[in-house]
């Protein structure tokens, strides 16, 4: 269906063209003063220059043109502008139609695009913690919303699972438990189905191998050592992988879904390995991949360079592999699986100079298409209050459950206050809310930027937060049960008064503001949509007696409004990643 926006250009261009001018000219804008008007249109100013002649008279020429039953007011306004309004009954049909269209009004990507999307990245046997915050929940509304307009996506968790931090917890399991069979080169027969650990026993045991290869120069050799065993492939230690893969997995599995994050892919670093030795061999065939003080790399470096991009290093002189094989060899495998249109890489912005250098290497040796579109989202950092990184209270790493149960409280005690929630829902309903202020306060920030993590704000249920989004939702559905009646099928009817006409009006950008958030891949700017439709949605309410209309073909038109509202919000805060509750 097409855009209400793009609806009024095609009228603008066949008056512009009717009054003598290239019909080109004729694109609406949204109003950037709404007290004069809801669409503008600044054509006749560009025109002016091409036609020599006074912008103001061809905006009147157009706007006599314009006696189309689309607008209430059609007017020219110094210098040159073209001021509109819809005529209610205009605005009424286009959003009856966008009710029952699928998608409601967002037009959809033909033919779909193919988006890898790189994101989470939590690191096996290390406890998930506030650092991988914000790649789950930026990630996981990137991939709703290129969803939600039509495209083809793959979420990949894509686990650190390769690199040093395998071969320090293999050590570390020696440590503690030398005569597993993994560890007895003589061994032939079946390794236990039983892993030797717990996860809690794995989160122990990496912070300490980790702290302890930092002063123990024997015990980090070893772990070098058993990284590259691993790598090889040697059988013992392949097993022993395998089991903290899966204990590790299963832990991160129940802590992403109670985030609501879910991935289509369950791949690692490791999942690459296969790719890396034919890959690498390619690269030294063709001339790509020499010789640089002792390691093997690629040089990205180019004459337009203003500054020095290091070389991608493939292989270290010990033949180690690093993090760009690895994440090369994983684009050789997506090109092999998807062959995707564009990857969009959700990881740490200190991470963009390793990006740079993976994505020139991945074109230049011709593991993408040219036209591929490799792009790297880089988030900020999540702070604390004092504009540090974050951390728990006595200086550790914040662990994810832990903040999850923090935010939780802090909800509970707020709904207590309100007395609505029966007490067997109120740890599902606390969790629900506490999953909306989390991701509402990661989520309505610019990606790059770092922000403060502020338990008491992001829980307000007043205010730009997820739980006033929420409430918004509560709140209409709670007029609905009060009515009663089936809603779902009641007629829209043109607005009467000036605040039902703006959340009309602001229903229909639903289209505009989601295919902006996608095309800039900014959930914030999908944030902000849902900000002022709830604004808007309560002024009306506040403002127009619903249940009490006397008039009962009103009433119904004032609840089909509402009830296309809750579905809009309730579609947008679900591509955001999260959901309302019942009641709050
Ligand atoms: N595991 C990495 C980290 O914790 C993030 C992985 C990002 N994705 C990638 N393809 N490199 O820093």
């Amino acid at each position: 269906m097409n855009k209400l926006v793009d609806q009024i250009s095609a009228l603008l261009a066949d008056a512009f063209q009717a009054a003598g001018y290239d019909p080109a000219y004729g694109k609406a804008t949204v109003s950037n003063r709404p007290d004069l008007c809801e669409y503008q249109c600044n054509g006749a100013l560009a025109a002016a220059k091409a036609y020599h002649k006074a912008p103001i008279a061809i905006a009147g020429e157009v706007a006599a043109q314009l006696n189309h039953a689309a607008f209430s007011q059609a007017e020219a306004a110094a210098p040159g502008f073209i001021n509109l309004r819809l005529a209610p009954e205009y605005l009424c049909a286009w959003l009856e139609q966008m009710r029952t269209d699928t998608h409601l009004g967002v037009p959809q990507q033909e033919p779909p695009r193919t988006i890898v999307v790189d994101y989470g990245g939590a690191n096996v046997a290390k406890p998930l913690h506030v650092g991988h915050l914000r790649p789950a929940i930026i990630g996981e509304a990137i991939c709703r919303m290129e969803r939600y307009v039509g495209n083809e996506v793959i979420g990949d968790v894509h686990l650190g699972d390769w690199g040093l931090q395998m071969g320090l917890i293999v050590e570390g399991v020696r440590e503690r438990q030398p005569d597993l069979p993994y560890f007895d080169e003589q061994y032939t027969g079946e390794y236990p189905d039983e892993a030797p650990f717990t996860i809690s026993d794995l989160e122990q045991i990496y912070p300490a191998a980790s702290a302890r290869s930092k002063v123990d120069a024997a015990f980090s050799a070893r772990a070098h050592e058993a990284t590259l065993r691993l790598q090889k492939g040697e059988r013992g230690y392949r097993a022993l992988f395998e089991q903290i893969m899966k204990v590790s997995v299963a832990d991160l599995k129940k802590n992403y879904e109670s985030l609501d994050v879910h991935f289509t892919l369950w791949k690692g670093e490791s999942d690459a390995e296969p790719y890396i030795g034919p890959m690498i061999q390619r690269m030294r065939d063709e001339g790509y991949a020499v010789q640089s003080q002792g390691a093997l790399v690629v040089e990205v470096q180019t004459p337009e360079d203003t500054k020095d991009v290091p070389p991608c290093i493939l292989l270290k002189s010990d033949g180690a592999t690093l993090y760009a094989t690895t994440d090369l060899a994983t684009l050789v495998q997506r090109e092999e699986d998807f062959h995707p249109d564009q990857v969009i890489y959700v990881v740490d912005k200190r991470q963009a100079l390793h990006f740079e250098q993976v994505f020139r290497a991945a074109h230049k040796t011709g593991i993408v298409r040219p036209e591929t579109r490799l792009q790297f989202l880089g988030f900020g950092t999540m702070n604390g209050k004092d504009g540090k990184p974050f951390k728990t209270r006595d200086g550790g790493v914040m662990r994810l459950e832990a903040l999850m149960g923090e935010i939780t409280d802090t909800v509970r005690q707020r709904i207590e206050q309100n007395q609505v929630i029966p007490p067997e829902k109120m740890e599902q309903t606390a969790h629900t809310i506490a999953v909306a202020a989390l991701k509402y306060g990661d989520l309505s920030n610019l990606a790059t930027k770092d922000y403060a993590f502020d338990i008491e704000r992001f829980c307000a249920f007043e205010g730009n937060t997820g739980p006033y989004l929420l409430y918004t939702i509560v709140r209409i559905k709670s007029i609905m049960s009060k009515y009663g009646g089936e809603v779902d099928h009641l007629p829209l009817r043109p607005a009467e008064n000036p605040l039902e006409k703006d959340l009309q009006l602001c229903l229909t950008r639903f289209a505009d503001q989601l295919l902006l958030a996608v095309r800039d891949t900014a959930p914030n700017v999908l944030c902000a949509y849902c900000y002022e439709l709830a604004c808007a949605a309560n002024r009306f309410y506040h403002d127009v007696k619903i249940l009490q209309e006397p008039d009962e073909e009103k009433k119904q038109g004032y609840l089909a409004l509402l009830r296309l509202t809750s579905r809009v919000l309730e579609t947008a805060i679900n591509l955001l990643g999260f959901t309302a509750p019942e009641q709050m």
